[in-house]
C-alpha cells in the first residue's frame, strides 16, 4: 500500500462519553440517570456490570489528559452527564458536577488539546424519564435549560460541539427494542414522537449555542452513519444503487433489529435537521405514526450546524438490479468480524462520509469510528492489538479515497481512548487505544496508540 497524505488542517481525534468512563456514579451530588438504573435490571446488561466505577476517570482525569498529550491527541471528544449537571434534570444545579467539566475542560487547554463536547450522549436523568421523558414535549425545554447551563459555564473556553449522539440507537435499542436504556418497548407513533421531540432538543441546543456562547460556536451532532457500500466500486450503477438505499429509510433494514421503519436510517434524521423536512419515504412508511408537528417546529429543528457528524462502524454492500434499484447482499463469508461481531467493512469511511456529503452538502466529521477485539496484557507487558493498527489502516485510506473524490472531510475520532462500559455488552467489549485493567485502573496503551499518534502527528498513513 502506499503512503496516503491527509489535509494538514484535519482534525484528528479520539472520543468516549461520560457514563461509559467516568464511574462516581453517586458522588458530588450526580443525580442518577436511566443507565444507573437500567444496570440494576437482572439480565439487562452482561452480568451485571455497571458505570458506577468504570474507568474512574472522575477522579483519574488528570493523568488521563497527561496520557492522551502523551499519544499525541490534540483534540478530544467528551460528554457532559446532565444528571451531573443538574441532578433532577431540570432545577437546581450541581456546581460539583459542573466544576468537574470545567476543571477537565482547563486541564485539556492546558495539554494543548481541543475539546470537543458532546451534550447528550445517552445517560437521561432518571427524574425526567419518571415524568415522560422523550415522549413528553416538554422535554425540549428541559434539554435547552440544561444546555444553557453548560454553555454558560463552557463556552468561554470551549467552541466545538456536538448537540446529540446517535438518536437512532438511544431511541431504537432504548424505546423500542428495549435493549438500550430506558428498555422501553414502545409503538412506532410513540417511537416517532419520541424522536420529534429529540430533533426539537437539538434544533433548540443550536440556538442557544449561537445565542449565548462566549466565544464562536462550531456545532454538529453525531448521528449513526448508516452506511451503503456499492459491491463494485467502479461500478456507476452499483454506487448509485448504494447512494439510493443511503438515502432511503428502509436502507437500513430497521426491521432486521426488531425496529419499527425509520428509526434506522439516515434521513428520518438528517433531513430534517438539514432541509427541515421529513423524508417522503419515511412519512409514506410512519402512515398513522407520523408526530404531530407544530407550526415553526421545523424551523427550529433545522437550524444551520456547522458540520454533519457521523459515527461511522461498518456498512452493508448494495449492487443496482437490473432496473437500477438497490439489491442488499449479505456479508460475503470472508467479511472479518470484530469481537462484537460486527462485519469489518473499510469501505464504509469512504462511502458514508462521501454520501452523506453529497446529500447534506457539510463538512463531515466522523465522531466515531473503531473496533472492538479481544485485547489483553502480553507477557512482555505490552497489548499488542495488530488488528486494531489492520482495521485503523485499512478504514483510513477508505476515508482518504474520500477526500480524494472530493467530499469534504474535515476529521475523524477514534472511538475510544479508554476501554470502557460498552453499555448492555457491559466491560466485555474493548474498544480502546488504552487498555483498562478494570481491577487495578491501570492503563497500558496499546501498540495501535502508537501506531494511531504517528498518523495523527505527521498527517500520514504509513505504506
Ligand atoms: C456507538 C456509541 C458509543 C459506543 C460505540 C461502540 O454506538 O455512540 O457510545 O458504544 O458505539
Amino acid at each position: 500500500m502506499e503512503a496516503m497524505d491527509f489535509p494538514e488542517n484535519f482534525t484528528w481525534g479520539v472520543a468516549a462519553a461520560a457514563y461509559q468512563i467516568e464511574g462516581a456514579a453517586t458522588e458530588d451530588g450526580k443525580g442518577p440517570s436511566v443507565w444507573d438504573e437500567f444496570c440494576k435490571v437482572p439480565g439487562k446488561v452482561l452480568d451485571g456490570h455497571s458505570g458506577e466505577i468504570a474507568c474512574d476517570h472522575y477522579h483519574r482525569y488528570p493523568s488521563d489528559v497527561a496520557l492522551m498529550k502523551e499519544l499525541g491527541v490534540r483534540h478530544y471528544r467528551l460528554s457532559v452527564s446532565w444528571p451531573r449537571v443538574i441532578p433532577a434534570g431540570t432545577g437546581s444545579v450541581n456546581r460539583a458536577g459542573l466544576d468537574f467539566y470545567d476543571r477537565l475542560v482547563d486541564s485539556l487547554l492546558e495539554a494543548g488539546i481541543t475539546p470537543w463536547v458532546t451534550l447528550f450522549h445517552w445517560d437521561y436523568p432518571l427524574e425526567l424519564f419518571r415524568r415522560g421523558g422523550w415522549l413528553e414535549r416538554a422535554s425540549v425545554g428541559w434539554f435547552a435549560d440544561y444546555v444553557k447551563v453548560v454553555v454558560e459555564r463552557l463556552s468561554d473556553r470551549v467552541s466545538h460541539w456536538i448537540t446529540l449522539n446517535e438518536p437512532q440507537c438511544f431511541l431504537g435499542f432504548g424505546h423500542a427494542t428495549g435493549t438500550n436504556a430506558p428498555g422501553l418497548r414502545l409503538s412506532h407513533a410513540e417511537c416517532l414522537r419520541a424522536g420529534h421531540h429529540v430533533l426539537l432538543a437539538h434544533g433548540r441546543a443550536v440556538q442557544i449555542l449561537r445565542e449565548h456562547a462566549k466565544s464562536p460556536p462550531i456545532i454538529g451532532w453525531a448521528p449513526v452513519g448508516v452506511v451503503s457500500v456499492p459491491e463494485d466500486p467502479e461500478n456507476a450503477a452499483d454506487i448509485e444503487a448504494a447512494r439510493r438505499s443511503m438515502a432511503s429509510v428502509s436502507g437500513g433494514d430497521a426491521s432486521s433489529m426488531g425496529m419499527p421503519p425509520n428509526l434506522w436510517s439516515n434521513t428520518w434524521w438528517g433531513d430534517p435537521v438539514v432541509f427541515g423536512s421529513y423524508p417522503e419515504d419515511g412519512i409514506r412508511a410512519a402512515g398513522d405514526a407520523m408526530p404531530r408537528i407544530e407550526a415553526g417546529d421545523m424551523a427550529i429543528i433545522s437550524q444551520p450546524v456547522d458540520f454533519y457528524g457521523a459515527n461511522i462502524y461498518s456498512g452493508t454492500r448494495y449492487r443496482a438490479s437490473a432496473s437500477g434499484e438497490p439489491v442488499r447482499l449479505p456479508h460475503p463469508p470472508h467479511t472479518p468480524l470484530s469481537a462484537f461481531k460486527w462485519p469489518v467493512v473499510p469501505e464504509s469511511l469512504r462511502w458514508g462520509p462521501r454520501f452523506l456529503h453529497e446529500r447534506y452538502q457539510l463538512p463531515v466529521i466522523v465522531t466515531e469510528n473503531g473496533v472492538s477485539l479481544a485485547d489483553w496484557i502480553s507477557l512482555d507487558g505490552r497489548v499488542h492489538d495488530p488488528l486494531r493498527i489492520d482495521f485503523l489502516h485499512r478504514y483510513l485510506t477508505q476515508l482518504g479515497l474520500a477526500i480524494g473524490d472530493g467530499a469534504d472531510v474535515r476529521g475523524y475520532f477514534h472511538w475510544s481512548i479508554l476501554d470502557n462500559f460498552e453499555w448492555a455488552e457491559g466491560y466485555k467489549q474493548r474498544f480502546g487505544l488504552v487498555h483498562v485493567d478494570y481491577e487495578t485502573q491501570r492503563r497500558t496503551p496499546k501498540d495501535s496508540a502508537f501506531w494511531l499518534r504517528e498518523v495523527m502527528t505527521t498527517h500520514r498513513l504509513p505504506s
